[in-house]
């Protein structure tokens, strides 16, 4: 059974733990990259747009010496007849890895069902597992250790603040939210705490989407003043300018939304690393 990466509750805190470890080793050797994934190839399929995802794993492969096939879904025949697992079983025998983005969670945890090679998560509808831990990556490098920090969450309860919640309990962390949908209230959730974190609240195939009820959730400076000193924001990006934050704060030195960024690309190392283990990569 290869190693896929798709939900964030599948492993223990001590692999999650080792993975991130491993991502600030990858990170201290940006300049001079071990060579780990030579001749390895990782295929990478989107039904959605993507900036960060697709170039962070397309630079993470080449740079530790490996190579890519990146294909639009509405371009392969999966988006015609051919079915979950004939795909996943002809990309086996061609690559290494598979990332893909796909809105359909259960179609993704078919095709790795079918796979002989390991299936990363690029982000469903339930979920982004890639985003979380470069953003775990960051709490840690910018405020110490994750375990018992107070995270808190703003606006709409999405894929991303769903493994926020996934992960909470793996590496205990307290994660507030404060929603239309809950009654938490935004001072309530800002109040002491050590990350403030929104995203979008029109996600990706929501277009048209109603904004109105999340105007009181929008992060700005009264709600960073609640938050304890040296509190930092965060943004998975991109952010719609300016709903879900003012560009006061997105641009304030608590902002530290592109070192979150850059951490996708060391976070994505170190996962294709524990995927790719099986085939002989060596951590
Ligand atoms: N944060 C993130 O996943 O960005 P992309 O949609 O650009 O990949
Ligand atoms: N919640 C957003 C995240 C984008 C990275 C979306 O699904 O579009």
């Amino acid at each position: 059974m290869p190693r896929h990466f798709i939900n964030l509750s599948d492993f223990d805190a001590e692999t999650l733990k080792g993975i991130l470890k491993h991502a600030q080793e990858l990170k201290a050797k940006k300049f001079n990259p071990p060579q780990l994934f030579k001749g390895l190839t990782l295929a990478m399929m989107f039904d959605k747009l993507s900036t960060r995802t697709r170039v962070s794993f397309d630079v993470a492969m080449k740079q530790l010496g490996g190579h890519t096939v990146v294909m639009s879904m509405n371009e392969m025949q999966i988006g015609g007849a051919e079915s979950p697992e004939s795909t996943a079983k002809v990309l086996s025998r061609f690559v290494d890895a598979i990332m893909i983005r796909m809105s359909d969670h259960d179609l993704m945890e078919e095709l790795a069902g079918h796979a002989e090679i390991s299936i990363i998560n690029g982000m469903t509808d339930k979920s982004h597992p890639c985003q979380i831990m470069a953003d775990l990556m960051t709490i840690e490098e910018k405020l110490g250790a994750v375990e018992g920090k107070k995270i808190a969450w703003f606006g709409d309860d999405n894929n991303v603040s769903k493994t926020y919640e996934e992960a909470a309990p793996i590496f205990g962390f307290d994660f507030v939210m404060s929603t239309p949908f809950n009654d938490v209230t935004p001072q309530d959730a800002a109040r002491d705490a050590d990350v403030l974190v929104t995203d979008t609240w029109v996600s990706l195939g929501q277009d048209g989407k109603a904004i109105e009820k999340f105007w009181p959730y929008q992060v700005n400076r009264e709600l960073m003043d609640l938050a304890k000193p040296g509190a930092i924001f965060m943004h998975c990006l991109p952010i719609h300018e300016w709903e879900e934050v003012t560009e006061e704060v997105a641009k304030s030195p608590a902002s530290v939304i592109y070192d979150e960024a850059e951490n996708r690309l060391h976070a994505q190392k170190a996962i294709l690393a524990f995927c790719l283990e099986d085939v002989g990569v060596e951590i």
